[in-house]
């Protein structure tokens, strides 16, 4: 039996219907023609019988076993135009206007922070990115996402995943590139014993990482793993969180910049290491809240240490079970939130409520986007500019910045 794909998931699956009902269709777009056994509602495998005019050759060798990236498949420009049709579909599903968007998508070969897995093996090692839907490694020397740093530190991984891996559980390194050189976190396993440690210091020496560290531990810190934000230099703690692409950051900076129009005083919440506090201080003073007090410590030594930027305070606090509530926003001119994944469901209603006029929304989530976008509209907020970000090549994710005014 033949199916035609009507539309892409959010995880751009191919969505059709059949007698079995909705059918998921890996790798296939829409319009197009496929045959397949339809097993648990999905065909793994479809032979596309009338392909799209979207289809392409995909660029990258790995792109059959590795499970990274889903969209290789298609022609760069209908990921781009799907990426934003994610957001407006978000929007429209809640009957909410749509402005005009925009797309920035990130160089191939430009991730400067991922995560790799790593597993021992009867023969050796793996090292890699899980297979499509599945917790096999594929090793992935010609991938088309990472940079070339990161690529060239993939034998270092070997020797890692050799030195202190085990064939039970699997390691989660996440290489980062620093201004310093290459940084290496890695979690899982056991904490390594005194041998393993004396092997990964000696490691890190070799490969001359700037910093290691095992389930948070420090094992080599040989140079401050600097990141560049604006004017200031802030040293991460070990794995933290960073934009994937210096482009992604680049371009998220640039509309929080232009975003917080004449604000003298800007709160950025998720403010992780600083990202946009510092880079928003060369306009305005800024109020930076994290979750994570080792962010904040890291945020405050780059302020301290720069020069020529507005002043920076930081907050350590639990966004999620303590907002900022309305009297605290009243200190502030704009304001710049940067959630996880789960949205910022208790700082919006605060935001609702209180008497803020300018909000600068960055996400990485489109459906929890559009329910904050919903309470801010509601509240008064019109939803004037929208930026899609596409950091996340070739996948399904999609990130944006929007502006809020009221
Ligand atoms: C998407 S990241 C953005 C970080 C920063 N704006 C950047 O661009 O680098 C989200 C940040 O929210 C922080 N976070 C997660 N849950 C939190 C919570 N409940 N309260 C405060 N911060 C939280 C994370 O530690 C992380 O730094």
């Amino acid at each position: 039996m033949t199916y035609e794909i009507e539309r892409l998931s959010l995880h751009a699956d191919g969505v059709t219907h059949g007698p079995e009902g909705t059918v998921h269709v890996a790798m296939a777009l829409p319009g197009e023609v496929v045959e397949g056994e339809v097993i648990d509602g999905r065909i793994a495998q479809p032979k596309i019988v009338t392909p799209s005019h979207d289809r392409v050759k995909a660029p990258c060798p790995h792109y059959r076993s590795c499970g990274a990236c889903s969209m290789q498949h298609a022609s760069e420009a209908f990921t781009a135009e799907w990426k934003m049709d994610v957001v407006r579909q978000a929007l429209t599903a809640r009957n909410l206007p749509v402005p005009e968007m925009t797309i920035a998508t990130s160089p191939l070969n430009s991730r400067r922070r991922a995560t790799l897995s790593g597993r021992r093996t009867k023969k050796g090692t793996l090292v890699g990115f899980h297979a499509r839907a599945s917790d096999t490694v594929v090793e992935i020397p010609n991938c088309l996402i990472l940079r070339p740093e990161l690529l060239a530190a993939i034998p270092m991984l070997h020797e890692a995943t050799a030195i202190a891996g085990s064939r039970k559980g699997e390691i989660a390194f996440t290489l980062t590139l620093s201004e310093a050189g290459l940084e290496l976190a890695a979690q899982g396993g056991k904490d390594p014993d005194t041998a393993q440690f004396e092997a990964l210091s000696g490691l890190a020496r070799s490969h001359d990482l700037a910093r290691l560290s095992w389930n948070g531990q420090v094992i080599a810190g040989r140079r401050p793993a600097i990141q560049q934000f604006g004017k200031a230099k802030v040293v991460p703690p070990p794995g933290a969180f960073l934009q994937a692409t210096h482009h992604g950051e680049a371009v998220l900076t640039a509309f929080a910049k232009a975003a917080i129009g004449n604000a003298k005083k800007v709160a950025d919440l998720f403010a992780g290491c600083g990202t946009f506090s510092l880079p928003l201080a060369e306009l305005a003073e800024v109020h930076a809240v994290e979750g994570v007090a080792a962010m904040t410590e890291a945020l405050d030594q780059g302020w301290r240490q720069s020069q020529g930027l507005h002043r920076v305070s930081t907050e350590a606090r639990d966004l999620f079970r303590r907002p900022l509530l309305p009297d605290e926003l009243a200190k502030f001119d704009a304001v710049v939130i940067d959630p996880p994944r789960a949205g910022a469901q208790a700082q919006i209603a605060e935001i609702a409520t209180s008497k803020l006029k300018r909000l600068i929304h960055v996400s990485c989530n489109p459906v929890t986007f559009a329910r904050d976008a919903e309470t801010l509209i509601a509240a008064g907020f019109t939803l004037d500019k929208l930026l899609v970000v596409d950091q996340f090549r070739f996948s399904a994710h999609v990130e944006l910045a929007a502006l809020f005014t009221r």
